[in-house]
């Protein structure tokens, strides 16, 4: 999703500014520009496509002198992703210079009644409004804080704005509503991102503006006001990341080197959250649970369906966010709502967080990115200690995700008196990341069968119980990264329909890791094998399974709880191979955008 930087201080701001973008690049984007303000007046420099085009265009950033700037990274909702349409925006009086991520909702309104006032429009986003707004309120005011005030009242939607005026060449003032923002002093002037990675290195603690902010920075500090102009102070806090973690740095790909992170983030969050208690949630007193998120935080709540429901005998509801928002949602008084999120900005699922809360069910949020709205708005956390997650497919938020849904059953058991449930799941946490280090040591045996795979069109993933929570996870890993259509399936639902599509050479990759259901889903392998697919087939420990079934992947012996996160670990890294081998870049998949934060 876009991508905002802002730098003012003693320094040169095009590098920084430059430096900042390329940190926000994984979140995805189609275009990028920024604008620059010195004693010569402001101009701005954009471009279409990736970074290295505006790099192009700006040519040596350490021959620009000015210290104040702002830049942006694109990804189009409103209008295609040109140049034109590519942010800053300018006012028609070329005073005031904007960039924008979310959504102005009332900007066809706005741009009729500015047109009619004969001001000339050069792109076709919601955003270009705002900065004609704000250049004829500086008219009428000359106050930037003023003219701020007054635009933000008739601005409908979501945003985080970084606006530069000509008249006022050292500031950088911002605003936010539902749209993430930080801003922090650093110690050679004040900067705002838009997302963590971009501060790291730079400053020590940083500030997130709450909603309806407006932020003023100068090179020597900065000043909150709140949604009415009066000057405010907020939190500080430790920036999270060092710059190591969201640098690459012997790595060939962020996806890799988060992989290989994965057991390290399950071992941190399972050992804090272990530790931590729950009070206000009162956990012995629930008796149904909501789980909503989005992609493979979606995947996790299915997963956790399954476990609570299977242990505990607690009804659980469970839907991608974008549909929970819009729908009934019959729900008691003792339900529980989990919200999972790695960035805790995404828009749907901040959205059906919210309606729970309306319903009045107290809010769980397990959530990756500290101080993000989703940490803001939850009644109690199980953070997930993961560290940055650059890589657009999620890999080691999404295992840190599985850690603390178990961590929550255990809880929940303890709360419940059920000892025995609580002991079992603690005991398959403990040997968990020993266990996935082990899985990720079977590099050399899932390339092979990558490259296998790499010559599909498409390929079916299936499963039962919590094994089928772990192929939808598998399915959409090779779907985001390879571009091979993948379809995940409950292994006992393949023959009513989906099977009419198999023949000589499907891949069918099938996850079996409880010994529970391992007969019952190798009769739905032996269904697809006759009619001449190809199954791999991942199987824990000492399953057998015959050899002419298919290809076996053994991954180490586990608990039936924990085993299917080895079956996502195994299938995530066989959707890495299989991109790599295809040429695809796994860290930018195409169209695709790390954190959504419109809808
Ligand atoms: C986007 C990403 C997915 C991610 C989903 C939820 O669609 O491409 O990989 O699973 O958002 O993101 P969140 O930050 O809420 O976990």
């Amino acid at each position: 999703m876009c991508g905002i930087v802002g730098y003012t201080g003693r320094g040169q701001a095009a590098p920084r500014l430059l430096a900042g973008l390329s940190r926000l690049a994984y979140r995805g984007y189609d275009s990028a520009g920024l604008a620059l303000c010195g004693e010569e007046g402001l101009f701005t420099l954009r471009a279409e496509g990736k970074l290295e085009a505006l790099c192009n265009r700006v040519g040596d950033p350490n021959t620009l002198p000015q210290s104040v700037g702002i830049a942006h990274t694109r990804w189009a909702t409103h209008g295609a992703p040109t140049e034109q349409n590519a942010h800053p925006h300018t006012a028609f009086a070329g005073d005031v210079a904007v960039v924008h991520n979310g959504i102005i909702e009332n900007h066809r309104a706005l741009r009729a009644e500015l047109e009619c006032r004969g001001i000339c429009f050069s792109s076709d986003t919601d955003t270009e409004v705002v900065p004609h707004l704000l250049s004829l309120a500086l008219a009428a005011h000359r106050d930037p804080l003023a003219a701020i005030l007054e635009v933000t009242r008739r601005l409908e939607g979501a945003y985080a704005l970084a606006i530069l005026f000509r008249a006022y060449p050292h500031q950088i003032w911002a605003v936010r509503r539902q749209s993430p923002l930080a801003v922090a002093v650093g110690e050679d002037g004040c900067y705002l991102a838009s997302d963590m990675p971009a501060l790291a290195g730079l400053c020590s603690s940083v500030m997130f503006p709450a909603e309806g902010d407006i932020v003023c920075l100068t090179p020597t500090g900065l000043s909150l006001f709140d949604r009415e102009g009066a000057p405010v102070t907020r939190p500080s806090l430790p920036v999270p990341a060092t710059a190591q973690e969201v640098e690459k740095g012997e790595w060939s790909t962020f996806m890799e080197k988060e992989l290989c992170e994965a057991p390290l983030g399950v071992a941190r969050t399972t050992d804090a959250l272990l530790r931590k208690d729950l009070p206000s949630l009162r956990l012995g007193a629930v008796r149904e649970l909501c789980f909503l998120g989005c992609g493979s935080a979606w995947h996790v709540g299915v997963l956790g369906k399954y476990l609570f429901e299977e242990h505990l005998g607690l009804p659980v509801q469970v839907e991608p966010a974008s549909e929970m928002r819009y729908r009934r949602v019959p729900l008691s008084a003792h339900a529980l709502g989990v919200a999972i999120s790695q960035s805790g900005e995404t828009a749907d699922t901040l959205a059906a967080a919210r309606k729970l809360k309306e319903l009045g069910l107290p809010l769980l949020g397990i959530v990756n990115v500290d101080g993000s709205a989703l940490t803001r708005e939850s009644d109690a956390l199980l953070p997930t200690l993961a560290g940055p997650e650059l890589a657009v497919a999620t890999t080691k938020a999404y295992c840190a995700q599985v850690a603390a849904l178990l961590v929550l059953l255990a809880k929940t058991a303890q709360a419940k008196g059920e000892e025995a449930l609580a002991k079992e799941v603690r005991a398959a946490l403990s040997t968990l990341p020993r266990e996935m280090e082990e899985t990720l040591a079977l590099a050399p045996e899932i390339q092979a069968h990558a490259t296998e795979l790499a010559a599909a069109t498409h390929a079916f993933y299936l499963g039962r119980g919590t094994d089928y929570a772990a192929v939808m996870e598998g399915a959409l890993k090779l779907k985001e990264i390879s571009y091979i259509h993948a379809q995940a399936y409950p292994a006992g639902e393949l023959k009513h329909g989906t099977i009419s599509l198999v023949e000589e050479g499907t891949p069918v990759v099938a996850c079996l890791t409880q010994p529970r259901l391992t007969g019952k889903t190798l009769s739905g392998v032996e269904e697809v094998r006759s009619r001449g697919a190809r199954p791999l087939l991942l199987v824990t420990g000492e399953t057998e399974v015959s050899p002419q079934t298919g290809k076996v992947l053994r991954l180490p012996s586990s608990s039936p709880l924990t085993a299917p996160l080895l079956g996502a670990l195994a299938m995530a890294r066989l959707a890495l191979d299989t991109c790599l081998t295809r040429g695809t870049d796994p860290d930018r998949p195409r169209n695709l955008a790390k954190s959504v934060t419109v809808e």
